[in-house]
């Protein structure tokens, strides 16, 4: 059987990836296929470097209190997958910088605000607040690969590769940290459920003040029309994301189980995983990449 076929968090690699992301002269309207989609991921995971070096912390604080060998093999995989994540993200946002002027603030804010909480919370608040977050990074990574045609498919390859490679490790390994918390904190299940109401307040607040900026910056804001156009646009994608969530609330949740990765697991998803671990390159993902990957003839990607 062809592994890669099965359940994609089953025995998932760490694939140490550096994109070209340098360039500060780059579009960050990224998507011409959708640019407001563009600025809202920009926006959203500006914060995600220094909550991903919190989830390595919390994950190495509870490596000792599990001795389930494949779960620790687990944990050791999306520590690696994580710790890859914020060194491209970091790079992405230095060539950022420079157009966004408060983009500095807002990652200085949540380097001192996650370095902060990796020192002084417990190994419950490190576990339950790391899983709770997941929920949602495990849940962008499978929607905006279901909506890979509506949002990238017009897009810079070098970041559209990138989205793509961390998408699909956010699949791979969103039902970890939930696993970890199950084991060592499973009889609180009100906790669980309060940290992914603590964790989203976090993502919704960061997201809407970089993105407000941004859209400023990109003269989106001009007017009240524009800017009542992104402000919703925004708001729509992350109430897209919420309600996708809703299920992570029920009694009896496991992400393993949720459909996105199981009766409806995306197609690119599938053939990116074969492609990589079959050596291709994946660096850059332009249409005729993308054909490559899906073994597809090129006029039938979505231009
Ligand atoms: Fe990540
Ligand atoms: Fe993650």
């Amino acid at each position: 059987m062809d592994t890669i076929n099965a359940h994609p968090m089953d025995g998932f690699p760490v694939r140490p990836l550096r994109f070209a992301l340098s360039d500060q002269k780059r579009d960050f309207v990224w998507s011409r296929t959708n640019p407001r989609f563009a600025l809202f991921f920009n926006a959203f995971v500006l914060h995600v470097p220094y909550f991903e070096h919190y989830l390595v912390k919390s994950m190495r604080a509870a490596m000792p209190h599990v001795d389930d060998p494949q779960l620790l093999r687990d944990m050791r995989a999306i520590v690696g997958q994580e710790a890859n994540h914020a060194k491209v993200f970091v790079e992405y946002y230095a060539s950022m910088k420079q157009h966004y002027p408060k983009v500095p603030a807002l990652c200085d804010y949540n380097d001192r605000y996650y370095t902060k909480k990796a020192k002084t919370d417990t190994l419950k608040q490190l576990v339950g607040y790391t899983a709770g977050y997941e929920t949602f990074t495990f849940l962008a990574g499978a929607i905006i690969l279901q909506n890979y045609n509506k949002w990238l498919v017009d897009s810079d390859p070098t970041i559209k590769a990138m989205f793509v490679w961390h998408q699909v490790e956010e699949v791979e390994h969103g039902a970890v940290a939930f696993e970890v918390y199950q084991k060592l904190f499973g009889d609180c299940e009100w906790y669980r459920r309060w940290m992914i109401v603590v964790t989203v307040t976090h993502m919704v607040r960061e997201t809407y003040k970089a993105y407000t900026h941004m859209a400023r910056v990109e003269g989106w804001m001009s007017n009240p029309v524009k800017a009542v156009k992104s402000l919703a646009s925004c708001t729509g994608l992350l109430l897209r994301f919420v309600w996708h969530a809703l299920p992570v609330l029920r009694k009896g949740y496991h992400p393993r189980k949720h459909p996105l990765v199981t009766r409806q697991q995306n197609p690119i998803q599938i053939a990116w995983r074969r492609y990589e671990k079959a050596g291709g390159d994946v660096l850059e993902i332009d249409r005729a990449k993308m054909a490559e990957i899906m073994k597809l003839a090129p006029e039938s990607i979505a231009a």
